[in-house]
């Protein structure tokens, strides 16, 4: 696939998007380049930033630079980093908890193992551990890092924000920080917002870490959500992107659903709930969730998402080299896959080793991806993420080493 053919695609969806004329909708859908930008004026700003640069234009502002590419494209993942803690919970440890059976997880879910926090192990401790591993793969020392975005819905604490607690802990001088909250898309959110700091070059080094201690939330009296959740996650550092052989991202796109935000939730400890001994005996300060409902978003919404990705860039199934799924449930991973056409071969899978680690799912896998020789430079990776909100993500980005 070469850089135009996603150049142009993202003009076809920024002209449907942004409601231009229908005239010119039908246009960009075979000859964006060039009549789109003349009927648009409204739209210039952004359709210059996404189309060939115009050097004799004062008012492109990619033209100093010389690059033909999107704004995505400006910015690419450096090096990957995990921090998962040592202890394992198996499913046989399941079985003395909870009525269930290694068989039934395994069947209904895929799940082997997942890796559980000693007590006093945080959120922020492991989110150290992840980012100083991808600082250290980036050849870089922490005071290189400009911002730390830390995806998770495990803080330390409610206050203050564990990306502040990740930047004590790590010595990052320079950086400046904050925590987003999605859930299990949390890692996707996030390296949009860090490519976005990177393209506009405000940071040349984003860390982004997806970490969660789902142990901390979850109810091991509740066999339905107790044998699904592990502790863990990962970190990756967002860099600048010279061209798209260095490695570059390429597209995101994003749904939340929030009528769906009753089926997989924590209702107690908030403004909603706050912490009372009633909310505390009724256990509502654990993480709920209605399993079969999110089920079904999850088959439906994810590869749905995936495709409106690909199609958009003129791309099927078939143009993927790796497909980095978010690690729920082993049965949502392959209706996805069927769905988008792909062989498993194409598909990294870890949650047997996991579980679900929430906003971690995604590093790892990368990592996993990593470590077995699975990635190369050129690869064409499609990512899919989905969680409580209800939310979804997919992104698109050709990997640099
Ligand atoms: C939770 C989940 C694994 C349950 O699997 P399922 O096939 O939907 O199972 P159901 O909830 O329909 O339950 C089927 C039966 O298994 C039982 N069951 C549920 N959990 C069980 C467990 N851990 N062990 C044994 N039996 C279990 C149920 O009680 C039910 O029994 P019944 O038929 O006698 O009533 C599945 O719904 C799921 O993965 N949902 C998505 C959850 C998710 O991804 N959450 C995070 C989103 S990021």
């Amino acid at each position: 696939m070469s850089a135009l053919k996603t150049t142009q695609s993202l003009l076809e969806y920024q002209c449907a998007s942004f409601q231009c004329t229908t005239q010119c909708t039908t246009q960009c859908t075979t000859q964006c380049t060039t009549q789109c930008t003349t009927q648009c004026t409204t739209r210039r700003p952004w359709r210059k930033i996404l189309n060939t640069t115009d050097p004799t234009d004062p008012t492109d502002s990619t033209a100093s630079t010389g690059l033909n590419k999107s704004r995505f494209a400006l910015a690419r993942i450096g090096s990957v980093g995990i921090g998962v803690p040592p202890r394992v919970l198996l499913n046989s440890d399941m079985e003395k908890l909870v009525e269930t059976s290694d068989q039934w997880i395994q069947e209904r879910t895929g799940i082997k193992q997942r890796h559980i926090v000693d007590p006093g192990v945080t959120c922020s401790d492991l989110g150290a551990i992840a980012a100083m591993d991808a600082i250290n793969k980036a050849g870089l020392t922490p005071a290189d890092i400009e911002l730390i975005i830390v995806a998770t819905s495990t803080p330390d604490m409610m206050l203050p924000a564990t990306a502040c607690l990740v930047q004590n802990k790590i010595g990052a001088k320079n950086a400046w920080g904050f925590d987003l909250s999605i859930a299990c898309s949390g890692f996707l959110y996030a390296m949009q917002v860090g490519v976005q700091f990177v393209a506009t070059g405000a940071h040349k080094n984003v860390l982004v870490i997806g970490m969660d201690v789902m142990s901390s939330i979850i109810d091991y009296t509740d066999r339905q959500t107790c044998i699904i959740f592990g502790d863990g996650g990962g970190a990756a550092i967002i860099q600048p992107s010279a061209s798209e052989e260095d490695g570059c991202f390429l597209d995101f796109l994003y749904e939340v659903d929030g009528s769906g935000g009753d089926y997989l939730c924590i209702p107690g400890g908030g403004s909603l709930h706050p912490p009372t001994h009633e909310t505390i005996d009724n256990r509502m300060h654990y993480l709920k969730q209605d399993g079969p409902v999110v089920f079904k978003f999850a088959t439906k919404r994810m590869p749905e998402i995936c495709v409106r990705l690909l199609q958009r860039n003129n791309l099927t199934g078939a143009d993927i080299d790796l497909f980095v799924p978010h690690q729920a449930n082993l049965r949502i991973i392959k209706s996805a896959v069927d769905r988008l056409g792909l062989p498993m071969e194409k598909v990294i899978v870890n949650i047997d080793q996991y579980g679900n680690t929430t906003a971690g799912t995604l590093p790892l896998a990368l990592d996993s991806a990593i470590k077995q020789g699975r990635l190369k430079k050129g690869d064409l990776v499609l990512f899919a993420a989905m969680g409580a909100g209800l939310s979804a993500g997919a992104a698109l980005m050709r990997w640099g080493y």
